[in-house]
């Protein structure tokens, strides 16, 4: 089941250059700064309420943050994520439902969460997350 939204990804040419926006313009508070080998991203997450904002800023021309930058040199809005309590159900769901997985399995994203995406080729444009709290090791 899908319980809220969790966080809106957001590309960025340069965290330190877009977060100073966050920070001032909006009053946020950068909560972390973390690197995402899996997926060539630096990320920095802020609170805005209940939903986060996950900053994402390519480590490597071949992440997809940079072909994204490719096409929207401005930056802009990336993915939504949805908290879901049972990411295997869910994507198992979708694919029953018709939509097309980027991810077959999770696998280990910022924070530790759990995430797998759907192609926004079956989801009407909008790349979309599923991620879930990671259980303890
Ligand atoms: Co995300």
């Amino acid at each position: 089941m899908i319980t809220r939204i969790d966080h809106l990804g957001i590309a960025v040419q340069s965290l330190d250059e877009a977060i100073p926006y966050y920070e001032n313009v909006l009053g946020l508070t950068c909560e972390g700064r973390e690197e995402v080998e899996s997926q060539k991203v630096r990320t920095a997450f802020f609170a805005a309420g209940e939903v986060h904002l996950e900053l994402l800023e390519p480590t490597s021309p071949d992440s997809p943050i940079a072909r994204f930058l490719e096409k929207n040199p401005s930056g802009g809005i990336h993915h939504i994520a949805f908290a879901t309590d049972d990411i295997n159900g869910q994507l198992a769901h979708a694919k029953d439902q018709g939509a097309r997985l980027v991810h077959e399995v999770p696998f280990e994203g910022a924070a530790g969460k759990l995430v797998a995406f759907l192609h926004p080729k079956s989801t009407f444009g909008v790349l979309t997350e599923f991620c879930m709290p990671a259980l303890p090791h």
